[in-house]
């Protein structure tokens, strides 16, 4: 009878040494295991595993990437056992991130002749990184179609800016049709296997880095998926988690499903207006309602309206993802916004909000703080908040109704990209 291993990460198997990723290409990373949360927000049940590349040419060799600083001994080592630092001619930095440039001043201390290639946006996060040293080095910046001569191994640039940051770029051995993608379609998954056609089943973790990692900047993933997708691709060795070697394509694949609209057939050229609210007395309730048959009198705009009081925050991410415009209204309690409208502002950091349309509404008793706090979150995530947010005092009357109403059909129109003239409240704006 025999035992069922372990499935997450394997001590035994792990590899103390270089490891062979193909010909003249060898990983050199260091393996994270006991990580638990990385960047402080993510969660990581695997830990990670930071990869580093070593390309031997005819007439040179080339390290891609390294590791966090504190593997930088265990990450020496293993370069150590496949080339001497004479032998660097070249580093590539495909990223700037500490998690892959913390071995970066002990290798060049080692091997101070190696011409570094980075991203002109790069440039300036490395000579942070290097301090009063960076004049001691050479260094080219690279964009889309450079090439890096390793003699009969060519390194061919593709510029693919904010994925996640803004200096982010891929490498292509073209000889071998290998792809070296730092953090894009990459995991937290530390697996001493190291290959994805041999380590446990990490899609959930492909996943939920994507979702936190690459999604609120999905624009730029296309960008760079339309860049890759007509390479041709043997093998993908991303700076995280597995080594693609085994149908690289389909990773391609599913981060194109990842960034895919889902509703957009279904709305056809309707605008989305998503309206969201709490209440503790009904009155906030009453306004969103009201707000709601507004703005769906507009036959532009497809209007939903939510009461959070019924509801968790993560579904809906989906849906304010891909919506045009969002409302919130709340009751002012203590001074604040009730916490499930917080919950939903702060879990908007994984999506992007940029250029959204946003409304803030609710009922107060006394002060009535929270409307303008939840706009100044929704302005902080770069939304526009063209319409100043509605405050009424207890419950609306009929009248407050009616501007409830015509707040709703503001928020539709400029939707719709037709704002309606307004009205100037002279004892508004005086605060009265
Ligand atoms: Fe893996 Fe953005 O660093």
């Amino acid at each position: 009878m025999t035992s069922a291993g372990p499935t997450v990460f394997h001590p035994d198997r792990a590899p103390h040494g270089p490891v062979p990723v193909a010909e003249r290409v060898t990983w050199i990373g260091a393996l994270d295991p006991d990580l638990r949360s990385f960047d402080i927000i993510l969660k990581t049940a695997n830990g990670t595993t930071y990869n580093s590349y070593l390309v031997r040419g005819s007439a040179g060799v080339a390290v891609i990437d390294t590791v966090k600083q504190e593997f930088t001994t265990d990450f020496l080592t293993k370069l150590e056992a496949v080339a001497r630092y004479d032998e660097i001619t070249t580093l590539v930095l495909n990223h700037l991130e500490p998690d892959h440039t913390g071995a970066v001043p002990e290798l060049l201390r080692r091997a101070p002749h190696a011409h570094i290639y980075v991203s002109p946006r790069g440039l300036q996060v490395l000579r942070a990184l290097l301090k009063d040293r960076f004049d001691d080095y050479t260094v080219t910046t690279v964009t889309t179609g450079d090439t890096v001569s390793l003699g009969d191994r060519t390194l061919k640039i593709l510029t693919t800016p904010y994925v996640h940051w803004p200096d982010t770029q891929c490498t292509y051995l073209e000889e071998q049709n290998l792809l070296f993608t730092c953090d894009l379609l990459g995991c937290h998954y530390c697996d001493g296997r190291l290959f994805n056609d041999r380590v446990g089943d990490f899609r959930f973790s492909f996943e939920y880095y994507f979702d936190h990692i690459m999604r609120p900047f999905k624009r730029y993933v296309a960008e760079a998926l339309d860049m890759i997708e007509p390479l041709e691709i043997d093998m993908i060795a991303p700076g995280h988690g597995p080594v693609l070697r085994t149908h690289p394509r389909d990773y391609i694949t599913h981060y194109r499903r990842l960034i895919t609209k889902r509703l957009a057939r279904e709305t056809g050229t309707q605008k989305t207006l998503l309206i969201f609210y709490v209440s503790a007395y009904g009155a906030t309730a009453q306004m969103a309602g009201a707000i709601h048959d507004g703005a769906a009198e507009s036959e532009d705009v497809r209007v939903s309206l939510f009461d959070l009081e019924g509801g968790d925050v993560a579904p809906f991410i989906d849906l304010i993802e891909e919506a045009d415009g969002l409302a919130f209204g709340t009751p002012t309690i203590n001074g604040d916004a009730v916490r499930i409208v917080w919950d939903m502002l702060s879990s908007l950091v994984d999506i992007d909000t940029k250029g959204k349309l946003g409304a803030a509404f609710g009922s107060y008793g006394w002060t009535g703080e929270a409307v303008g706090m939840v706009e100044a979150r929704m302005q902080g995530l770069k939304m526009r908040v063209p319409e100043r947010g509605l405050k009424i005092r207890m419950h609306p009357t009929g009248d407050e109704l009616e501007e409830c109403r015509d707040f709703g059909r503001r928020l539709a129109a400029h939707l719709a990209g037709r704002p309606m003239e307004r009205e100037i409240d002279l004892s508004a704006l005086l605060g009265s």
